[in-house]
């Protein structure tokens, strides 16, 4: 790693985000050690607002829950629909860490500090990353309850986790992000969609800082930039996940109509009331998806 410049606004990066995430990672390894089995996560899944309802994929023993205010270092994550815990169990015979509730750039956290704790469980090994949002569908024929699949993403949030001295333990200063949502991963799933009745689109997702919802002319713009659905996540999750070189697979549940003839515009309980819903079917399908994930 390169010498810490004192350049970036918030004073996390380089060898101090290091040392924080190396603390938060040390404390989640201890309190795993409680349970052997999982000691070492294969695969980590971030959930969205409203989508609390992926963690009846665990099996009831063992398991492990650490609300996020017991680790160091680690933001709050403050928003309604929001639990803020690390879980950690089985699904069939896979170790898996789900973080309910993630801390968001337009709580006022850089992309560093709202992926401290995602990298801090990438210490831990998972090969493979799993990610949720709530989303706006800028496709018009996405309807409120839809499940998409996210086969890219557009970094229109302004910020970008990577900026800073490189953390040379993750990965390369220069990151490739094409195919960026892996592709075997994305057949999968869309072999598990087929099985289980539940159907799933694909598309673009592009990410925004918030917390305002879109104005028409910006959702027009978005969409003739190419991107399908719209929310304010998962891009940063993305960019840490492929730094270090593991697998992502993302979905984003469309929780309300982003096009520009609308009557209005989106509304936080909307969101979550429509996430919760539709959290049923996400937890359907990686129900059959996890398990087979063995290889
Ligand atoms: N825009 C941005 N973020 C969102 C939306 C939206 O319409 N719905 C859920 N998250």
């Amino acid at each position: 790693m390169t010498e810490d410049l004192p350049t970036l606004a918030d004073g996390i990066h380089g060898r101090e985000l290091d040392r924080r995430i190396s603390a938060a990672a040390a404390a989640i390894e201890q309190r795993l050690a409680t349970a052997p089995a999982l000691a070492r996560p294969r695969v980590v899944a971030v959930l969205g607002s409203g989508m609390g309802g992926v963690g009846e994929l665990l099996d009831d023993e063992p398991r492990v829950m650490i609300p996020y205010r017991e680790l160091p270092n680690i933001p709050g994550a403050g928003v309604e629909g929001h639990a803020g815990e690390l879980l950690a169990g089985m699904v069939g015979e896979i170790p898996m860490i789900i973080l309910s509730g993630r801390a968001h750039p337009y709580e006022g956290y850089s992309h560093r500090e709202a992926t401290l704790l995602l990298r801090a469980v990438l210490v831990l090994g998972p090969e493979i990353v799993v990610l949720t949002n709530a989303a706006g569908g800028l496709n018009p024929d996405y309807e409120p309850g839809d499940l998409m699949l996210l086969t890219d993403h557009l970094n229109l949030s302004g910020d970008n986790p990577l900026l800073g001295p490189n953390l040379d333990r993750f990965g390369p200063r220069f990151p490739p992000m094409v195919d960026a949502y892996d592709p075997a991963l994305r057949q999968a799933a869309l072999e598990a969609a087929e099985r289980t009745g539940v159907s799933l689109r694909q598309g673009v997702y592009v990410m925004l800082s918030g917390p305002a919802y879109e104005t028409r002319a910006e959702m027009r713009m978005y969409r003739s930039l190419g991107a399908d659905a719209v929310g304010m996540s998962t891009v940063h999750e993305t960019m840490v996940a492929r730094h270090a070189e593991r697998r992502v697979l993302a979905f984003s549940l469309i929780t309300n109509k982003a096009t520009d003839d609308i009557e209005e515009g989106a509304n936080h309980e909307e969101v979550i009331e429509v996430g919760r819903a539709g959290a049923g079917r996400l937890v359907t399908l990686l129900g059959d998806l996890l398990p087979r994930l063995r290889e």
